[in-house]
């Protein structure tokens, strides 16, 4: 590999950086921490000041959706254009006043008590996983525990009929591709994205009717009725949600999981030190795997105007990407950043976000997340990993191991 110091330009988003992305971080951070990258056409921003300072800045929007319209060309555009409505409704990319009816709107239906009264549930789908999984066995932790939790939960949660949620899953991650996909790349997903919106779109029409006709205690029940200041969602804006929600809250959580349990795995005496005080320390693992291998790497915001941000200046509609998983290794911060310690206090790491985006689920991801590592203790205590090297999704925007190998001893 070439040393970071000679290259031109900081090849952050090359397939060799992706697997421990943090030197370049590092670098980045300690050189020019808010850094123009011109093969991106976007700064980025790497220190937990800047990142913390930026993301409660009202001279940044969150409304991009031009940045989707741009991309495409003009004969696609038309075609795809019930695509690119829906998602200026999703609730990240929207800016106030729209932003907080929307917040409000779903704060009633998201609140800490409702998140609560899932632990129960919760507790008897980790167990039912894990009971699959037999003493000695070797497997892929991903598909046996850390995927199928948070997309059981949110599905149950929202109200998703059983039979429908393998067809609702695999729509949702069409659009998903489209939304990620970097500039150029966005053409290539828009239709087939356009596409799968409109299965999602009537599935939901049904549903929606059904609960507007006798509610049930689901979610998607709770957006129906959810009003606020004497306003209610539109339908349009109710499906955005249901698959913004959904998007938002499944791959992060398995993420969330999946790298504490690595982190455990890959240093015993942390492990052992939860096994030894559960009750004690479960919350600290949960924050400091958060910390650690922050799920999402990064949060979007264009330039309302021409301003000076961190003795740059930012001309007006350009993006500034806040890298979350570089804050959150910040030695500034984060005294040895690199370690990964369980009882680390303070610990205001950035994986969340902050500002007025904050995780609307936050509540619920910390929640399966603790419930996973207790099971893990409980359940699971001598499982390592495999020979096999770990390998991470090819993707900037998320921190995904692809698999997790293990053996439960
Ligand atoms: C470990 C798991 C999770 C992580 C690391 C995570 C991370 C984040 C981050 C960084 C943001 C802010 C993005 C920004 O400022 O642009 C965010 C927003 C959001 N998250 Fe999460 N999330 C997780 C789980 C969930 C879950 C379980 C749900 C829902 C069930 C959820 C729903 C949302 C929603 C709706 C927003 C947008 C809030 C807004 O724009 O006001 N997230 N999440």
């Amino acid at each position: 590999m070439i040393p970071l110091t000679e290259e031109p330009d900081y090849r952050l988003f090359c397939e060799e950086r992706l697997g421990y992305p943090y030197p370049l971080f590092d670098l980045l951070r300690a050189e020019d921490p808010v850094h123009w990258c011109a093969p991106m056409n976007l700064w980025l921003v790497t220190g937990y000041d800047d990142c913390f300072n930026g993301l409660r800045d009202d001279r940044f929007s969150s409304d991009r959706t031009d940045m989707y319209v741009q991309a495409l060309p003009d004969e696609m555009r038309e075609r795809v254009q019930p695509l690119l409505d829906h998602v200026s409704k999703w609730i990240q990319l929207t800016d106030d006043p729209v932003h907080t009816r929307l917040r409000k709107l779903v704060n009633v239906a998201f609140t800490p008590k409702m998140i609560r009264s899932l632990i129960p549930r919760i507790e008897e789908l980790v167990d039912g996983l894990l009971d699959e999984i037999k003493p000695g066995d070797s497997c892929d932790l991903i598909t046996q525990f850390c995927q199928p939790l948070p997309a059981t939960v949110i599905c149950e949660m929202l109200g998703i009929p059983v039979e429908e949620r393998d067809a609702f899953r695999v729509m949702t991650e069409r659009v998903m591709h489209f939304s990620t996909a970097g500039g150029p790349n966005l053409k290539n997903h828009a239709e087939d994205a356009a596409d799968a919106l409109g299965g999602l779109i009537f599935m939901f029409e049904r549903l929606v009717a059904e609960r507007r006709k006798s509610p049930r205690e689901d979610l998607l029940s709770a957006f129906v009725q959810a009003e606020a200041d004497g306003e209610r969602l539109s339908n349009e804006e109710l499906y955005a949600m249901c698959v913004f929600v959904f998007l938002a809250g499944h791959e992060t959580t398995t993420n969330g999981i999946a790298s504490g349990v690595m982190a455990l795995m890959q240093h015993p005496d942390q492990f052992d030190a939860l096994k030894a005080n559960v009750d004690g320390l479960v919350r600290g693992t949960v924050e400091e795997s958060l910390r650690y291998e922050s799920p999402v790497t990064r949060a979007v915001r264009k330039a309302r105007a021409d301003m000076v941000f961190g003795g740059k200046t930012i001309k007006a509609g350009q993006l500034v990407v806040f890298l979350l998983g570089a804050a959150d290794r910040d030695p500034a911060q984060f005294p040895e950043p690199d370690t990964f310690d369980i009882t680390r206090t303070p610990n205001r790491h950035v994986a969340f976000g902050f500002g007025a985006h904050f995780c609307l689920g936050a509540v619920l991801a910390r929640m399966e997340m603790e419930i996973a590592f207790r099971a893990l203790v409980r359940r699971l205590p001598n499982v390592k990993l495999t020979d096999e090297t770990l390998a991470w999704k090819p993707t900037m925007g998320i921190r995904a191991l692809v698999k997790l190998p293990v053996v439960t001893g």
